[in-house]
């Protein structure tokens, strides 16, 4: 069996033209412009390429873009101040501070200043809970990319057998969560869990999350399953995933290549997020096909 391989790159293109049409139509129909603040603090060099790459693709998209650069050794009190200053910004609608902040600044508190119908990232505990609960909730954006082309490829999840590989805050979890809410049958593993392979080899759907190179071979991945890889691990110059993508495609009914896969739909999702809450903050119809 040959796996179809998941274009994250160019389903990316698809839910950024999305948005900006939904930009487009903010603009013309209500005279509203979305805002997204980022907020980096240090000079850590692959930060500071995300973060370039979210300017870019923000203004692409139609909407006003601010980035907030401030030194490694700015204060949790004078961060906590910035925060407050975007949360009082009714041009603002999205404010993402770029982790990992600096060890002298309490990340948690950070986050959970942040207005949550602002926090595009879905890391602030009112979004965590709500996702958990079923609530309507600002969703992590990974995870939700990888909603996106779950939901793309298969069409209903309900009933599908789906083995989480890795237990984050960022991708693990709320990944659960989402597949959760599409009815799947959801195992979270981790370094921890008993038999591995024998856990994978259930699955109908393996999203791996846990930044160990070419963790998972073929032989435990399903004839015919899915395969959503979210690693990105750099091996001597070389960009691979959390799972080894030959032996993997070669079972899989479906996989996503690293990289071009999950990662492109990271900053789309960002995007979505950030029109999703400009949308909800004006009490307007959310933008169809871009939330969870
Ligand atoms: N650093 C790496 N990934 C992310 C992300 O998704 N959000 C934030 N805020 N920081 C990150």
């Amino acid at each position: 069996m040959t796996a179809t391989v998941i274009d994250g790159k160019a389903f990316a293109a698809t839910v950024r033209e999305k948005v900006a049409g939904h930009v487009a139509r903010l603009s013309e129909e209500h005279g509203i412009v979305p805002g997204l603040a980022v907020v980096l603090v240090g000079e850590d060099p692959a930060s500071e390429v995300y973060v370039r790459s979210k300017g870019k693709q923000t203004v692409a998209a139609g909407m006003k873009s601010v980035e907030r650069k401030l030194a490694a050794d700015t204060s949790e009190s004078k961060l906590l101040e910035v925060v407050a200053e975007l949360n009082a910004d009714p041009t603002i609608h999205g404010i993402l501070v770029q982790l990992p902040l600096p060890p002298h600044i309490d990340a948690e508190a950070v986050i959970n200043a942040i207005d949550p119908a602002k926090d595009v990232d879905g890391f602030h505990i009112l979004n965590v809970g709500r996702l958990g609960t079923g609530q309507k909730a600002m969703v992590p954006c990974t995870p939700l990319g990888c909603l996106m082309m779950l939901r793309d490829h298969h069409g209903d999840l309900s009933g599908l057998d789906a083995v989480v590989i890795g237990r984050s805050n960022i991708v693990g979890k709320p990944m659960a969560q989402l597949l959760l809410g599409e009815s799947c049958t959801v195992t979270i593993a981790h370094s921890r869990t008993k038999d591995l392979p024998e856990v994978v080899r259930r699955a109908d759907i393996v999203v791996a999350a846990v930044g160990r190179p070419e963790m998972v071979p073929g032989d435990w991945i399903k004839p015919g399953a899915t395969v959503i890889d979210v690693g990105i691990n750099r091996v001597e110059d070389r960009l691979v995933g959390d799972v080894d993508y030959d032996s993997c495609a070669a079972q899989a009914g479906a996989i996503t290549p690293v990289p071009g896969g999950v990662g492109p739909m990271t900053i789309a999702c960002l995007l979505a997020n950030t029109v999703t809450a400009c949308c909800r903050a004006h009490g307007l119809a959310e933008p169809e096909g871009l939330t969870a």
